[in-house]
């Protein structure tokens, strides 16, 4: 038999932890803002197991056209010699990285929201935060089914998105724990969501999609409802240290979505599939969108400073600036 320790060896990996759990005295409502969502989030709970309908079918062995030319038509494509067939699996695959991708950020938005719950020194954040947690839950569970049941496949985390939910686990600052996962981790999701949402054609995650999109806009609103203020009365020093973490978080996240995983699997050359994604204009352009709501809600919590203005605009992503938020 195997030793608890052998297990968490195989299956698990830790971050150490060191925050202050914080409790508080004041039960009195601070922040109407906060109290307003916390009662939506109670009246919005659904239930993966049954608002769902697990009994479509999923076909993943087809791709449309219209992908297919993007990936094989431009000049010194690497995929230029694979066939329909051979595109379709690669298809899939990389489907299932990225749902693979969603399921481990959802675990980590688990372990973010619940050092929250004991982290934040407001009651009102803990009780809201409080159902984020379960929101989470659901969203690991259900993009755990559809990877088991539907795609039979997966894919480990990715090291730039594992670096980035190891970073704002184990800093100790509160703040950090928000502006990580609410802002930056949750902004971007909401937007690839969004982009699967317009663009599949397959019923049962598009219909995943419209529920978890509904929760994480709640999740990116706490976020933004508990950080406003926060930057403008912080010193310099601590200020520069959030803009830090704010341009490596961008640059980490746009590097995950290379999917360098999907074309070593596939035994394709991965440099060379990964230069072609990181410099086709349509896969630029893809990338760039992921940010649209990720600029604009750090102009909201008034970081973006000419310092990130400048280090966003050579990621490419500060045409996003004055974008609509979603909250
Ligand atoms: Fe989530
Ligand atoms: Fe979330």
């Amino acid at each position: 038999m195997r030793s608890t320790s052998q297990f968490v060896a195989d299956r698990c990996s830790s971050v150490e932890m060191s925050f202050p759990a914080v409790f508080s005295w004041d039960y009195d409502h601070q922040d109407d803002r906060l109290v307003r969502l916390y009662d939506k989030a109670k009246r919005s709970q659904w239930n993966a197991a049954t608002d769902l309908d697990w009994s479509i079918d999923v076909d993943q062995s087809h791709l449309d056209a219209g992908l297919l030319a993007v990936l094989r038509d431009p000049p010194g494509s690497p995929f230029a010699h694979l066939t329909d067939g051979e595109l379709a699996e690669i298809g899939w695959e990389s489907q299932a990285w990225t749902v693979s991708q969603f399921l481990h950020g959802e675990q980590g938005a688990l372990l973010a929201t619940a050092k929250l719950v004991d982290a934040v020194p407001d009651e009102d954040a803990k009780l809201y935060a409080a159902t984020q947690v379960m929101d989470e839950a659901r969203h690991v569970e259900v993009y755990e089914r559809y990877l088991s049941q539907k795609l039979d496949r997966s894919y480990p985390i990715n090291p730039h998105l594992d670096s980035l939910l190891r970073d704002l686990l184990s800093d100790s600052r509160w703040d950090v724990t928000y502006l990580g996962m609410q802002i930056m981790v949750e902004s971007l999701a909401l937007a690839a969501f969004g982009f699967i949402y317009q663009t599949t054609n397959e019923p049962l995650l598009r219909d995943i999609t419209a529920h978890v999109m509904a929760d994480e806009a709640r999740h990116v609103a706490f976020g933004i409802a508990s950080l406003t203020g926060v930057y403008d009365q912080m010193d310099e020093r601590e200020r520069r240290d959030r803009e830090e973490f704010v341009c490596e978080a961008a640059e980490l996240m746009r590097d995950r979505f290379l999917q360098r995983e999907v074309w070593e699997r596939a035994g394709l050359p991965a440099d060379e599939c990964e230069a072609f994604v990181r410099d086709n204009p349509l896969q630029v352009q893809f990338r760039s969108l992921l940010f649209s709501k990720v600029v604009p809600n750090v102009k909201r919590i008034g970081l973006l400073t000419p310092y990130v203005r400048d280090r966003f605009e050579r990621l490419g992503i500060l045409e996003f600036e004055s974008e609509p938020a979603s909250a």
